[in-house]
Parts: structure tokens; C-alpha cells; sequence
């Protein structure tokens, strides 16, 4: 099933993101010969916003991106539309209660498929059986064990914490998931700027640019990754990296071109 995605990306590097996420539709699709893919693409500032029909977690390997989300709402030009006063709630408001329950479900059912419900699923079977017998006790929904906090970015004129509170009472209305502030199951992400409104909920609770292989933090994970494709390495070469620094380039291209050789020096 196709769903919308979008992905964060450092400032200049989006276009190499769009790149790569054609190609991973493309190969998705098997048609890499003619670039022909079957996904939409949007590019903007720091972001790129696309619909993809395979499996949610082959967005995790992506290697340009910062972090991958299921988008739930898009509205460019949102604030100049909206106005910067306190009718800025309301259109909020409006806006999300026009996301539906459904939304929020296919939502949360392509979130599952990256963080499966194995340990929750026990943990509510579990309730399910000391709630049958308390027959008083209303039947236990899975969405009783969906939390979630907001994560929101906004201008400073807005009050960030009011804000969130609204949006988070709008969710809880919509979809009958609770707010925890502390250990939420996943948070939902709002950018709110003045070239969009933005909304989704990430994949990963830990940015894709945190690579689990690079210890000390140098160059920018996915900008070393960019030098690295873009030095065509084929099987065989060896790559060298005279100012390598920590080695964030070598270590990325070694991740990623394993049938070449690496070396911080001649
Ligand atoms: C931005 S860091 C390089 C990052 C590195 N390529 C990586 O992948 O993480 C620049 C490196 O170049 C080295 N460097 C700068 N000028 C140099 C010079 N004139 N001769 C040798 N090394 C130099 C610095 O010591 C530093 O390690």
C-alpha cells in the first residue's frame, strides 16, 4: 500500500535525498533503467515529502536523511493563510480535526510495521483476561495503550506549551490516545514555520544519522555518505582520505562500498 513519508535533511543536502529516494523507488518498483518510479516527491527546505508503496522499513536505510516520518498533514503557505493572532488556535484546530480517526490509524498501522507490537500485545492480552472478569470494568480497546507526546516546533510569538496542550487534546479527542509526557510510544511531530504547516509521526525514535558505527562525531553523517557517492567509488579502488580527520568519510564509504579498500594515509 502506497502511504506519505517525509524526511528531515540538513540545509543544501535535499537534493541528494530526492535522489536517493528515487532510486529506492525505482529498484522498489524494478524499473531502475528508465528512473521511472512510481512515487510523488516535494522538495523544501529541509525537508522532502514523497509517498512510497514498499516496506516502511526500508526508509531506515536510507543514508541522506536525518529522520524518515508518516506524514499526516502537509499545508504549505499555512501561516500567511492563517493569520498570526489568536484565530491561529482555532485554524490549528480546525486543521487537525480535519484528520480523520482513519488517518490516525494507517498512521500508527505503518508506524507498527517498524516497531511491532510483540511486547504491547502481551501486556494487553494480559489486561484482557483480568478485565473479563471484572464485567463492570468497560473491554479494554487497544488504543488505551497508545501514548504519545507532542514534539512541536514553532515560532517563539506562539506559546509552545499551550500549543502542544491543544494539539495533544485535539489527538487524544480524535483517536483516544493518551498523552505521556515522560515514556510516550512514539511522538508526534509538528512544525509549524512560515513556509508550512507540517505534521507526522517518526519512524525511529533515534535519528537515522545517528549511525550505530561511528563513535566519535566528526562530519555530519549523511554529508560524509554524500562525498563518498559522489567519488563514484568502484569495486576494487582504494580509497584514501589524506585529511580524514576522525574518518567520518572513510567510515561511511566503508560502510557502504565494501569491495574497495580504505586508508587514512598512502
Ligand atoms: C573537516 S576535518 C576532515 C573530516 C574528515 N575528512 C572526516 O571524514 O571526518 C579536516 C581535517 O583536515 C586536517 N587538515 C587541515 N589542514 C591540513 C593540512 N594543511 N595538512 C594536513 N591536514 C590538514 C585537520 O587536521 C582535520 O583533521
Amino acid at each position: 500500500m502506497e502511504s506519505s513519508y517525509f524526511c528531515t535533511a540538513g540545509g543544501g543536502t535535499e537534493i541528494f535525498l530526492a535522489d536517493e529516494l528515487k532510486f529506492i523507488s525505482a529498484r522498489h518498483s524494478g524499473d531502475l533503467q528508465s528512473e521511472r518510479c512510481s512515487s510523488s516527491q516535494l522538495q523544501v527546505e529541509g525537508k522532502v515529502l514523497f509517498t512510497f508503496s514498499g516496506h516502511p522499513a526500508e526508509l531506515l536505510n536510507l543514508k541522506t536523511a536525518e529522520r524518515v516520518f508518516v506524514q499526516l498533514c502537509y499545508k504549505p503557505h499555512w501561516i500567511k493563510q492563517n493569520g498570526k493572532d489568536s484565530s491561529i488556535m482555532t485554524a490549528l484546530q480546525n486543521t487537525l480535526e480535519a484528520i480523520t480517526p482513519q488517518d490516525w490509524d494507517n498512521a500508527k498501522h505503518t508506524w507498527n510495521f517498524v516497531n511491532p507490537p510483540k511486547k504491547r500485545s502481551a501486556r494487553f492480552q494480559n489486561n484482557q483476561k483480568s478485565s473479563e472478569k471484572l464485567c463492570n470494568k468497560r473491554q479494554k480497546t487497544e488504543n488505551d495503550d497508545v501514548t504519545f507526546r507532542v514534539s512541536l516546533k514553532c515560532p517563539r510569538e506562539y506559546n509552545n506549551r499551550r500549543v502542544s496542550s491543544m494539539v495533544g487534546g485535539c489527538i487524544t479527542r480524535q483517536t483516544g490516545w493518551k498523552v505521556d509526557l515522560r515514556k510516550p510510544l512514539f511522538e508526534v511531530y509538528i512544525q509549524l514555520n512560515n513556509n508550512h504547516l507540517i505534521i507526522g509521526i517518526p519512524l525511529t525514535k533515534i535519528p537515522l544519522s545517528d549511525r550505530p558505527y561511528i563513535e566519535t562525531i566528526g562530519l555530519r553523517s549523511t554529508v560524509a555518505w554524500i562525498m563518498a557517492h559522489k567519488a563514484q567509488i568502484q569495486a576494487g579502488d582504494t580509497v584514501l582520505d589524506p585529511m580524514c580527520g576522525v574518518g567520518t568519510i572513510l567510515i561511511e564509504a566503508a560502510n557502504s562500498w565494501k569491495s574497495a579498500k580504505f586508508s587514512p594515509q598512502n
